[in-house]
C-alpha cells in the first residue's frame, strides 16, 4: 500500500531521452489535460458517425456469456442514484494545461495547477493557478495566494513525496534570477512554505524513497545537490553530474565526467554515496549510462580501446561487477531495462543498423546469464517507443509487439515471464479486418506506446492493476497485423488468454473498486455528456449521462491504485469568448451500494486450461488460486480489499528449468542436450573473478520458480580458486596476478546464444530455448580481434560475430581446458 499514493497526470508523455541505455518503462509519465482539441484527436472526418452510439437507450451495450452471466440486465434505477451523486465544478480559468496530483493514499487532495504561458516579444507572461480540493475532485478551492503569483513550472512543476508523507514540493521560475524559488508543503498541500534555491533545477526533484525529508537534484551547471531537512538547507556534493539515481538503502548513484562534459558518454565514472555525500567511491569507470532495476545495478561499460560497450551487472550495489553475457553494442544502439524484479530481468538490446528492432533477452537470477526470449522486439531508438508491457494483473504475463518480416506491427503474449510468446487470441466476438488474408483466422493486437508515438487514434495504453485480479483493458484492432485504422477497446478478465470486444472506437478508461467497476468514457470530437460504466469486467456496459451540458472531454482522473470510487470527467466548456475548465466527478458508492460478502466471490485458479491435468495453472512452479468477485454481483470490494492469493507449489518438471551453460533445447522438446562441441569438457566459466567448475546435467532452475521436488537435474559449482577476469572495469590487480597477462586475459567466456527456429512471422520461441548452440569463445580476443579491424560503421553484429567466433573457436577451448 502506499507505493501509488502520488501521481501526477499531465498531458504529455515525457520520455527519457533517447540517449540513455537503460530507459527504464518505469512511470515517469506524466499527464496534463490540453484545450487544443487538434491534440486530444488526431482522427476525425469520415470516422465521426461511428463515434456516435445509442446512448438514449442503450442499457446495454454489448453481451458476452460467460459461466455466471446471462445476458445483460438493466441495473435498477440507477440513473437517479447516480445523477444525485454527480458533482460540477467550474474554474474559473483559462488557462491552456491543467496538470492534476493526488497527494497521500485515501485522502481525496488533488492539486490541479494550471498554467498560462503567452511569448510576448522577449517577454514571456506566465502565470500560475494552483486549485486544491479535499473531496476527490467534488469541489476545489482557489489556493494561488500559497504560491504567492510565482509562475510554476510545466513540466516537473509538482513533486509528491512518497508514501503517505503528504510532502509536497512545488518548483517555481523567478524571471531574472540565477535561483529558483520552491514550495513546500508537509501537511498534504494545506500549507506552503517558500524556499529559494541558489541553482535552478534542471530536473525534477527526488526524494529519498525511504526518506521523504532527503531531497536531491541536479542544478543547472551539473553540479548535484543535496537536503537532509526537507529543503530548507541545500548542500553541493558533488560537480559535474550527468545522471542521478536512489538506489537501495539510500545509496545515491551517479555518473560523473572527468573531462567536464557529460557528452564525453563511455568517459564517465560512476559512483555511489551510502553517507549523503559525506564520502564518495568510484564504483566502475568508462561508463556509458547506468540504470537500477530490481536487485540489479546495470552499467554499459565501453571496452578496450572502443567503440563498443558491454552490460555489467552488480547485485551487490557495485561492489562487485560481472560481464553480463549480452552482445556488445555500439553508439548507435542501445540497451533498455524492460522490467526487472528481484528474480530477473527482461533486457532489450538494439539491433545495429536503423532498424527499429532488437531482441529481448531474459536474465538468470544473476542478472549475468541471459538466455534469448523474443527477436524482432519493436523498439524505435528514435522516439524510444517500445510496447513492452508488463500484465500486473496476473503474474508472469508480458505484451509486447514485434517488427513482422514485412515491416507490419503484431502483438506478441507471453504467460511465462517471457519463455514463450504467442500471438493474442481473437476475440470470439469480432471478426478479422482488411489486414487479415485468411477472414476467419487471425489475432488480436494491441495498441500501446508506439502507436501512441505514431499519433494513432489511441487515447490511452493498456491498463492492469494488480488488485483487479485477471483484468486488462487496451485499445487494439482485430487482423494479422495492427491496423491504423479507429482502435475498439478489448477487455480479458484472465490476464490475456481470451479477449472479448467491450467498446467501439476509441476511449478513455478506468478501474475501480479493485476492477468491481470500469468506467469509460468516449474520445472524440463531439462533444461529450456520457460516461458508460460496467459492473461486470466489461461484458455488459451501461450509460450515464453525467452533465446536460455537453463538454470538450480531454481526460479521466482517478485516484491511482484502482481503489477509489469517484472518477473525475475532465474538459472544457465554450463561453462567449473563451473556454473554462470544467471537472465532473461521480462518486459510484450509491450506485453499489452492498458491500461484498463471502458469496459474492468465485475461486478461480489462475492460468489455468485444463483442469484435468495435474500440472494445469503451473506458472513458474507454484500455482495460486484467487478469489474473484462473481461478475453477476453487483457489490463493493471496498477501499481495504486484498486480493486472497493461495499459492501451492508444484512438482518440478523440466520445463522449470533454463538450459545451462553448455546445453540447449531442440525444438519442441524439453530436454536440455550437450552442445556437441563441448561434450566431455570441463566447463569452466568466471565469476566475480573467480573461476568456477561447472557439474550440470544441463539444467538450471527458471529464476523464481518455485517448484518442489518431481525432477530435479543435479547441478554444482565448484570454486577452482583460480583468478580470472569477469568485467572488464580494470582493477589493476587483476592483471598483475600470475598467469594472466594484460595482453590476453583469457578465460572468460561468453555465451552466444543463436536462435534457429524462427517460425514465419509471427515468432514463437519455446520455452526458455537456449536455441540453436551455444557458442564458447574467449571474449577479449573476440573483442580485440572486432575492433582491430576498425570496425566502426554499424556493423551487423550476429554475422561479424558469428565469424569470429568460428575463427576463435578452438583458442577457446583451449583456454577452457588450460
Ligand atoms: C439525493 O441526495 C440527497 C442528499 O444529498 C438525499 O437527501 C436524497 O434523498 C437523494 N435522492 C435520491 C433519489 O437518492
Ligand atoms: C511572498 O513573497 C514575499 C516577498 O518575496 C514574502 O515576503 C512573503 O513571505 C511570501 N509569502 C508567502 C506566503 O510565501
Ligand atoms: C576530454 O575528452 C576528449 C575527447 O573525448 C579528449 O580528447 C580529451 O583528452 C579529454 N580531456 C581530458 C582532460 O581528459
Ligand atoms: C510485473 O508487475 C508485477 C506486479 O506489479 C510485479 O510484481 C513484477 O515483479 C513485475 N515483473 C517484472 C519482471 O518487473
Ligand atoms: C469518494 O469521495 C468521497 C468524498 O467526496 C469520499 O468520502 C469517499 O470515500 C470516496 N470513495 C472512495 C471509494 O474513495
Ligand atoms: C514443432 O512443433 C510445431 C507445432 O506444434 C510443428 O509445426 C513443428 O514441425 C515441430 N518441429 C519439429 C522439429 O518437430
Amino acid at each position: 500500500m502506499g507505493i501509488l499514493t502520488h501521481c501526477v497526470l499531465l498531458f504529455l508523455f515525457q520520455h527519457l531521452t533517447s540517449a540513455y541505455d537503460f530507459k527504464e518503462g518505469l512511470d515517469n509519465g506524466q499527464y496534463a489535460f490540453v484545450k487544443d482539441p487538434s491534440l486530444n484527436i488526431e482522427k476525425r472526418s469520415a470516422d465521426v458517425e461511428l463515434f456516435q452510439f445509442d446512448s438514449e437507450s442503450s442499457e446495454h451495450i454489448r453481451s458476452r456469456r460467460s459461466a455466471d452471466q446471462g445476458d445483460c440486465k438493466s441495473l435498477q434505477g440507477f440513473d437517479t442514484k447516480l445523477t444525485n451523486n454527480t458533482h460540477t465544478y467550474s474554474f474559473n480559468d483559462l488557462s491552456g494545461s491543467v496538470s492534476l496530483a493526488w497527494v497521500g493514499d485515501a485522502t481525496g487532495v488533488i492539486l490541479a495547477l494550471t498554467t498560462f504561458q503567452v511569448p510576448f516579444f522577449m517577454l514571456r507572461f506566465a502565470q500560475s493557478k494552483l486549485y486544491r480540493s479535499e473531496n476527490y475532485g467534488k469541489s476545489f478551492q482557489d489556493v494561488t495566494n500559497l504560491i504567492n503569483n510565482t509562475f510554476i513550472r510545466t513540466e516537473f512543476g509538482i513533486a509528491i513525496g512518497p508514501e503517505n508523507s503528504g510532502k509536497v514540493i512545488l518548483t517555481g521560475d523567478v524571471s531574472g534570477s540565477l535561483g529558483s524559488r520552491i514550495f513546500i508543503s508537509r501537511d498534504f498541500g494545506n500549507s506552503f512554505e517558500q524556499q529559494d534555491l541558489p541553482f535552478n533545477p534542471l530536473m525534477q526533484i527526488t526524494y529519498n524513497p525511504r526518506d521523504a525529508n532527503v531531497l536531491l537534484v541536479i542544478g543547472n551547471t551539473n553540479e548535484l545537490w543535496l537536503s537532509e531537512d526537507f529543503g530548507e538547507n541545500w548542500r553541493k556534493i558533488h560537480d559535474m553530474v550527468c545522471l542521478l539515481k536512489w538506489g537501495m538503502d539510500s545509496n545515491i548513484f551517479f555518473t560523473t565526467s572527468l573531462n567536464g562534459s557529460c557528452n564525453d558518454r563511455g568517459m564517465l565514472d560512476l559512483r555511489r554515496t551510502t553517507d549523503y555525500g559525506k564520502t564518495i567511491k568510484t564504483v566502475a569507470t568508462k561508463i556509458f549510462s547506468f540504470g537500477l532495476g530490481g536487485k540489479f545495478l546495470f552499467a554499459s561499460v565501453m571496452t578496450g580501446t572502443g567503440i563498443l560497450r558491454r552490460i555489467h551487472v552488480s547485485t551487490n550495489q557495485g561492489e562487485e561487477w560481472n560481464m553480463a553475457q549480452l552482445p556488445p553494442v555500439g553508439h548507435e544502439e542501445f540497451y533498455s531495462i524492460l522490467a526487472a524484479n528481484e528474480d530477473m530481468v527482461f533486457m532489450h538490446v538494439d539491433e545495429p543498423g536503423d532498424t527499429g528492432y532488437g531482441t529481448i533477452y531474459v536474465s538468470d537470477d544473476r542478472g549475468t546469464v541471459y538466455s534469448k526470449s523474443l527477436e524482432r522486439h519493436l523498439y524505435t531508438t528514435t522516439g524510444g517507443d517500445t510496447d513492452f508491457t508488463n500484465v500486473t494483473s496476473l503474474r508472469g504475463v508480458f505484451i509486447t509487439s514485434i517488427l513482422a518480416e514485412d515491416g507490419s506491427v503484431q502483438s506478441v503474449v507471453s504467460f511465462d515471464q517471457g519463455g514463450e510468446w504467442v500471438p493474442l487470441q481473437k476475440p470470439a466476438n469480432t471478426k478479422c479486418d482488411s489486414t487479415a488474408k485468411d477472414p476467419d483466422k487471425c489475432s488480436l493486437h494491441i495498441h500501446a506506446a508506439y502507436s501512441t508515438a505514431m499519433k494513432l487514434n489511441v487515447p490511452m495504453l493498456p491498463l492492469s492493476e494488480p488488485n483487479a485480479v485477471g483484468l486488462i483493458m487496451a485499445h487494439g484492432s482485430v487482423g494479422d497485423a495492427i491496423s491504423v485504422m479507429k482502435p475498439d477497446v478489448f477487455v480479458s478478465d484472465d490476464g490475456g488468454y481470451t479477449w472479448l470486444q467491450a467498446l467501439e472506437g476509441p476511449h478513455h478508461y478506468a478501474i475501480l473498486d479493485s476492477g468491481g467497476l470500469l468506467v469509460a468514457v468516449e474520445h472524440s470530437a463531439q462533444l461529450i455528456k456520457d460516461i458508460k460504466f460496467s459492473t461486470d469486467e466489461g461484458q455488459c456496459w451501461h450509460v450515464h449521462q453525467f452533465t446536460s451540458d455537453p463538454i470538450h472531454f480531454t481526460g479521466l482522473a482517478v485516484e491511482p491504485g484502482a481503489r477509489s470510487m469517484n472518477v473525475s470527467v475532465w474538459g472544457y466548456r465554450d463561453s462567449l469568448l473563451s473556454q473554462y475548465w470544467v471537472s465532473v466527478t461521480v462518486d459510484f458508492r450509491e450506485l453499489l451500494t452492498r458491500t461484498c460478502e463471502d458469496q459474492d466471490y468465485v475461486q478461480w485458479l489462475a492460468h489455468s486450461d485444463d483442469i484435468s491435468d495435474p500440472n494445469d495453472g503451473c506458472m513458474l512452479g507454484y500455482k495460486e488460486k484467487l478469489l474473484r468477485l462473481r461478475k453477476a454481483s453487483v457489490c463493493w470490494n471496498g477501499r481495504d480489499y486484498e486480493v486472497n492469493k493461495q499459492p501451492t507449489p508444484c512438482l518440478c518438471t523440466l520445463d522449470d528449468f533454463l538450459c545451462d551453460f553448455g546445453y540447449y533445447r531442440k525444438e519442441n522438446s524439453s530436454e536440455c542436450v550437450e552442445q556437441p562441441d563441448l561434450k566431455g569438457h570441463l566447463l569452466e566459466f568466471c565469476l566475480q573473478g573467480k573461476e568456477e567448475l561447472l557439474q550440470t546435467r544441463g539444467y538450471r532452475k527458471i529464476p523464481g520458480d518455485k517448484c518442489e521436488g518431481g525432477t530435479q537435474p543435479e547441478r554444482k559449482e565448484i570454486d577452482l580458486s583460480k583468478r580470472c577476469v569477469s568485467d572488464l572495469l580494470g582493477p589493476q590487480e587483476l592483471l598483475m596476478d600470475g598467469h594472466l597477462s594484460s595482453s590476453a586475459p583469457i578465460i572468460v567466456t561468453v555465451l552466444i546464444i543463436v536462435l534457429l527456429a524462427i517460425i514465419a512471422g509471427v515468432l514463437i520461441v519455446k520455452k526458455y530455448v537456449c536455441g540453436g548452440r551455444f557458442l564458447v569463445h574467449s571474449y577479449s580476443v573476440l573483442q580485440q580481434h572486432a575492433e582491430a579491424q576498425g570496425l566502426d560503421e554499424p556493423l551487423d553484429s550476429n554475422h561479424i560475430q558469428a565469424r569470429n567466433m568460428a575463427d576463435f573457436h578452438d583458442d577457446s577451448d583451449e583456454d577452457l581446458l588450460e
